[in-house]
């Protein structure tokens, strides 16, 4: 075994699997510009304090997943991030960018890291890919970015999804069922597990999260916070789910959803894959106004967004074969040297068809011509250019076509006229 092994939480992604991510990120980026988001990319520690108020330092987040460390001994403490609503709300409250435009649809695919237990789904440092939509968060903005998210899995062809949303009201309608909730758990604090137990003291609304199956039957008979919403809230989300149907996006309400961030008001939703295990949750969001006036802005700025996990969205489309006819374009020519003395000539020619703009390979160790042979087709190349004492003099190459063998013997620029057209 290597004497070093990748960090526990945290592994390493290999060019095979890596053109699986370039393959994801392209539908991503190319769905985005679609929907007109622009691409944000933020630093990847924060200041802790900015977790701390942003996510709310009641959640299991900031509790117990995050990294933290002092920089220098008088620092102040930083943060690698674990998600990236806060930093990308700090970013755009420094930059002052509401001044310079009322709306913000920015996109990401980026790094995260929360001290969790490892598990299948669920890792030290992932991956997410994300939305945020900054200035309005009006049903429509929420209809905005809930189908830019249908429609990157629709694109990747996944299938199996569901998506469930709730609507959590404005800061009074959550204060009210709070209370409502202490009122309901508090006769049954002594079977409460430990954490719930916890919850109920500083944010009740997280019992409706636990995963505890002895307390299932006791959280489905708890109140519902729909009861408890304005009538404007409830019209609000009403509107929200009619854009959904007009879109053909099918959802369920769930009335237990409460999500593990603070900073949600409103519509808040969560998607899960059939295909997932224990960690079933490939994406969720909603909408968060109050997150800028918690990190220090002068008002409230409605905002609303999703995040999906890179990771968890891949083994669900690998599980669904999604990945099978990603084909990794080898390289188009194998320049085969036939003697050692011509391997200069052969980097040369090399070097000329790549300037050309073509894909080239070439042997750098010294091998033999078979062993050159069978490494053009192992790495998949189309065709094979061979370098001999006769092609050197004449200027006239042999080009074979490995699929069909076909030989012809060509000048540079006639290899590199027939290789550059399409098809
Ligand atoms: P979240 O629900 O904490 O939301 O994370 C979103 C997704 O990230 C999860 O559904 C899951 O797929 C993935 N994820 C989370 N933790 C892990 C992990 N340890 N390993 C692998 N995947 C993981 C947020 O982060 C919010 N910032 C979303 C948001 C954006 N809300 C508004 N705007």
């Amino acid at each position: 075994m290597a004497q070093f092994q990748a960090v526990k939480g945290a592994r390493d992604i290999f060019p095979d699997e890596v053109v699986r991510w370039h393959h994801v990120e392209g539908v991503i980026r190319s769905v985005a510009a679609l929907y007109g988001f622009s691409e944000i990319r933020t630093p990847v520690f924060e200041y802790t304090e900015l977790f701390q108020r942003g996510i709310g330092s009641t959640t299991d987040i900031v509790g117990k997943e995050m990294f933290s460390f002092l920089p220098d001994p008088n620092g102040r403490s930083i943060t690698l991030r674990p998600e990236m609503t806060a930093g990308v709300m700090r970013a755009c409250l420094q930059k002052n960018l509401l001044s310079l435009a009322p709306v913000h649809k920015l996109y990401y695919i980026s790094d995260l890291f929360r001290k969790e237990r490892p598990q299948a789904g669920r890792q030290r440092q992932f991956s997410q890919f994300g939305a945020e939509l900054l200035g309005v968060s009006s049903p429509a903005a929420v209809a905005e970015v809930l189908t830019f998210m249908m429609q990157v899995f629709e694109t990747l062809g996944l299938h199996g999804l569901r998506l469930r949303i709730n609507s959590l009201g404005d800061v009074e309608d959550r204060a009210r069922y709070r209370e409502a909730l202490r009122e309901y758990f508090l006769p049954y604090a002594a079977d409460l597990d430990e954490s719930s137990k916890e919850r109920l003291e500083k944010n009740p609304l997280r019992i409706l999260d636990s995963k505890n199956p002895a307390l299932k039957e006791m959280i489905a008979g708890a109140p519902r916070l729909y009861a408890y919403l304005k009538p404007e809230a409830v019209a609000d989300f009403e509107k929200v789910l009619s854009f959904l149907s007009d879109r053909a996006i099918a959802y369920d309400i769930d009335h237990l959803l409460v999500r593990g961030l603070d900073y949600y008001c409103h519509a808040a939703f969560e998607v899960t894959s059939s295909e997932l295990g224990a960690q079933d949750a490939i994406g969720g969001g909603g909408r968060y106004d109050s997150l800028a006036k918690e990190l220090g802005g002068t008002a409230d700025l409605p905002a609303v967004g999703f995040a999906v996990g890179m990771e968890r969205l891949m083994i669900a489309m690998e599980k669904q074969g999604l990945f099978a006819t990603l084909n990794p374009h080898g390289p188009l020519v194998y320049v085969v040297v036939q003697q050692q003395e011509l391997s200069d000539h052969g980097m040369q020619v090399a070097f000329r068809l790549r300037k050309a703009g073509l894909k080239v390979e070439i042997d750098l160790a010294a091998r033999s011509m078979k062993a050159q042979m069978r490494e053009a087709n192992r790495i998949g190349s189309s065709y094979a250019l061979f370098i001999g004492q006769t092609e050197h003099e004449s200027g006239l190459y042999s080009l074979k076509n490995l699929v069909t063998s076909e030989q012809t013997s060509l000048s540079l620029d006639a290899v590199i006229e027939i290789l550059s057209t399409p098809g």
